[in-house]
This record gives C-alpha cells, sequence and structure tokens, in this order.
C-alpha cells in the first residue's frame, strides 16, 4: 500500500513538473513575443533540448531549452542579462535566466538557456499536497526584460517591459492555464 501510494505521488511530481516546464516555455514566449518591438509579432518556438541534474536526492531539475526568435519587424531589439522567476506561495520554485541578446530586424537568432526547477522547495511546500488533494496549484511568474529598440538605424528607444504570470495547474488533467499581463515603458 505504501509503496503504491509513494509512486503515485510519483507520477504527480512528475506530471507537476511537466506542466511547471509548460508554464516556461509559455512564459518565456510571452515575455519575449511582449517585449520585440510590435508591429508584426515575432514568431518565437521554445523546444526542449535536455534535461540535466535530475537526481533524486535533491529533486534540482535543470532543462536545457532553445528558443528561436523569428523578428519579422524592420526594428532591432537588443536585451540585457535577466531572469525570469516563478514563485509558488512565497518560494521562487523555478528560474530562467535570459542573457543578453541582439535580435536583429528581420532576422532570426537561436537563444539557449537552462531552466531551474526546484521540485523540492515546492515539495516541501507546507500547503503542497493540499494543494494537490484540493485539484490545483497557482503560481506566478515575474520577468522584467531591459532593453534598446532600434528602428532603421536611425531611432533609438529604451524599453522595458514587465510581465506578470498567473499560472493555475490543474492535477486532475494536467493542464495549464496562465494569464499574463504586461507594461511596457518606453
Ligand atoms: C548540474 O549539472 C552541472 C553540469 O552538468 C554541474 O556543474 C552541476 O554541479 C550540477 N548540479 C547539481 C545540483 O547536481
Ligand atoms: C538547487 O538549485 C538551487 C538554485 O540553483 C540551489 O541554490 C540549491 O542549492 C540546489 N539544491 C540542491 C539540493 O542541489
Ligand atoms: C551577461 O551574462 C553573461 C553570462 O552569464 C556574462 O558573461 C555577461 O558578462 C553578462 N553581461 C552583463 C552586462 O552583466
Ligand atoms: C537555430 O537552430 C535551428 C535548429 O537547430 C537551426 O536549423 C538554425 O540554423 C539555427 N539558427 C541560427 C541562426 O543559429
Ligand atoms: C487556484 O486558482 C484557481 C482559479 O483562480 C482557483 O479556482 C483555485 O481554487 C486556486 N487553487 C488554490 C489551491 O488556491
Amino acid at each position: 500500500m505504501a509503496n503504491a501510494k509513494t509512486s503515485r505521488k510519483g507520477l504527480k511530481i512528475c506530471g507537476i513538473v511537466t506542466a511547471i516546464f509548460i508554464a516556461i516555455l509559455v512564459i518565456v514566449i510571452t515575455t519575449l513575443s511582449l517585449t520585440i518591438f510590435k508591429p508584426k509579432d515575432p514568431d518565437i518556438t521554445a523546444n526542449p533540448v535536455g534535461l540535466r541534474n535530475i537526481s533524486f536526492s535533491s529533486l534540482n531539475v535543470t532543462i536545457d531549452m532553445m528558443v528561436t526568435i523569428d523578428n519579422r519587424n524592420y526594428g532591432s531589439f537588443k536585451f540585457q542579462n535577466s531572469t525570469a522567476y516563478i514563485n509558488y506561495r512565497g518560494d521562487i520554485v523555478a528560474e530562467v535566466p535570459l542573457e543578453e541578446e541582439l535580435v536583429p530586424a528581420r532576422g532570426k537568432i537561436n537563444i539557449t538557456t537552462s531552466a531551474v526547477i526546484e521540485a523540492e522547495k515546492l515539495i516541501t511546500n507546507p500547503n503542497f499536497w493540499n494543494d494537490v488533494e484540493a485539484g490545483s496549484l497557482n503560481m506566478t511568474s515575474t520577468a522584467t526584460l531591459h532593453g534598446q529598440v532600434k528602428v532603421f538605424k536611425i531611432f533609438k528607444l529604451h524599453a522595458r517591459t514587465v510581465s506578470i504570470c498567473s499560472i493555475t495547474i490543474w492535477i486532475d488533467t494536467q493542464s495549464l492555464e496562465s494569464k499574463c499581463r504586461s507594461k511596457i515603458k518606453l
């Protein structure tokens, strides 16, 4: 009995980590697409390229991923180093560093990043199993990007975008709902 229970818990954790990973993709894509100069939405895709450090003593999961940005605008965007954080009931449970990069006008670039999910902090949170029993986990994410937009090599604008997402992970269906809002300051 105890074993069955443990493995059910293991499966749930697996599903939750997967859901967090999907949440990370949503956040990275939202943050970048809001930041890179509009009129034409850039085409952004993110793909996991590998898992590292899945050790059950620490439960830190590192996911390498590659984000491809296809900027179809005539403006380039350069952003500075930043980190997106995912917060669960006051604890940071995942971090996604984004390294400074120039996204050229009408160009494509690949960005690689390593997202760290600290599942241990999640699981040891006193509310965690209650929330799992209740059927949902709520998280928020924040990301701030500082950068510079250049249009036709003439206009230079300093831009700062802050995006905040609220994420609900539904345990039973292992599905995800996210709502993001953002502010752009030029
Ligand atoms: C994770 O992996 C990296 C490189 O693969 C290693 O440098 C680091 O020490 C590992 N971290 C943990 C917590 O195992
Ligand atoms: C997990 O990762 C975090 C952030 O990188 C680090 O501070 C923490 O020590 C790691 N925990 C373990 C048990 O490796
Ligand atoms: C941005 O991060 C990279 C890698 O961590 C580092 O080499 C670089 O110096 C950082 N740039 C700034 C302006 O801090
Ligand atoms: C980005 O990665 C894709 C897929 O691996 C590759 O086909 C493409 O050439 C890369 N683009 C750049 C600009 O590195
Ligand atoms: C998470 O948010 C959803 C939607 O706002 C809500 O229905 C649910 O009860 C919340 N779950 C917890 C554990 O607070």
